[in-house]
């Protein structure tokens, strides 16, 4: 008869394994303590993104004092003249807070996110850059279904309410909420998907926003699948699409963005791409760009060395 099945061979072999150990005389790992009082990499880097779980500020350290922000569970120094960045702006830690709350809508029943690079020295993590953000992987696309002139909220596939988060009004009506969490008025964060800077028109006649700079299909409504290049601003006429103004979005626009939950429903929006090819005329100015990414560097004299992050031990 046949003893071994591969079942038992396999139980067979498992035993011996699990038994050879103690015949080969290893040691009892349960008393291997730590010996010694050095800690192998200190300092030592670190590079993590997590949801914030809670912050504070030492507020007797001037406008530029630091505190702490504490990362799915792991408190971190933040050093006093830290700068955060946000999605548009930099701001000094105390900034982040209103009194002693973090200015961070809704924390607590939204994710917040932290991205924090820094070093642990003597066991603290303390921190060099924080980027933070509410849900850092939100990108929301959709039709625009309805804009209200009068509060500048618009509607996406009639479901999302949103608003330029602009409390400077650069690219429509002022909304000074969440001022922290703004739209980029320098490097337009509102534009076509070929970067022309796009607006909600404050108004029926607003020229900052004009409707002539959307040009009518056959039937007289606006094309939201556009192609168009505007000509030349030396001789644009009055009434022409004109390429120093924004143009303004309508409805029918297809639009990626992203943007913070505040209370009362609304997504106060920071970023936003329409589906539009407005293009500038060719050797005129303005031009605009929309570069999808960038990547940096330490140029070095000798052209064969290549620096990482490297963990550095001073011993
Ligand atoms: C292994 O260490 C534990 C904990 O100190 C001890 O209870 C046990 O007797 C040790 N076993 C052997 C084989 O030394
Ligand atoms: C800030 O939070 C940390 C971590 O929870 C805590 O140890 C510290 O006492 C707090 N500081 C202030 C000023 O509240
Ligand atoms: C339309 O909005 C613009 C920009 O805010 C403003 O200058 C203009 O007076 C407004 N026009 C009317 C009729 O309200």
């Amino acid at each position: 008869m046949l003893l071994y099945t591969p079942g038992r061979l396999l139980r067979a072999t498992l035993a011996l394994i699990l038994v050879s150990p103690l015949v080969h005389g290893a040691k009892n790992v349960t008393n291997v303590t730590p010996t010694g009082t050095t800690r192998p990499y200190d300092p030592s880097p670190f590079n993590l993104i997590g949801t914030i779980s809670a912050c504070n500020e030492t507020d007797t350290d001037g406008p530029l004092a630091g505190g702490t922000i504490t990362v799915d569970g792991m408190v971190i120094t933040v050093p006093k003249n830290l700068l955060v960045t946000l999605p548009s702006i930099s701001v000094a830690w105390p900034e982040l807070f209103d009194g002693e709350t973090p200015s961070l809508p809704l924390l607590g029943s939204v994710s917040w996110e932290a991205t924090v690079f820094g070093n642990i020295v003597q066991g603290q993590p303390i921190a060099g850059l924080i980027y933070i953000t509410q849900e850092s992987t939100q990108i929301l696309q959709g039709f625009i279904t309805e804009i209200d002139y009068t509060t500048g909220h618009f509607f996406v596939n009639n479901e999302i309410e949103a608003v330029l988060n602009d409390p400077l009004g650069q690219y429509g009506p002022v909304y000074t909420d969440y001022p922290l969490w703004t739209v980029d008025a320098q490097n337009p964060s509102v534009t076509s998907s070929t970067g022309f800077p796009l607006c909600i028109p404050r108004n029926s006649t607003d020229a900052d926003c004009p409707l002539t700079n959307r040009p009518l299909d056959g039937d007289g409504f606006y094309l939201t699948t556009l192609h168009v290049t505007f000509g030349n601003p030396a001789t644009v006429a009055p009434g022409e699409p004109d390429p120093r103004i924004m143009a303004p979005l309508v409805v029918g626009d297809y639009i990626t963005f992203s943007g913070l939950k505040v209370p009362g429903g609304l997504l106060a929006v920071y970023s936003l791409s329409a589906n539009l090819g407005i293009y500038t005329a060719a050797g005129t100015k303005p031009a605009y760009i929309s570069p999808a990414t960038a990547t940096y560097a330490i140029q070095v004299a000798d052209p064969t060395v290549e620096a990482g992050e490297v963990r550095f031990n001073p011993q």
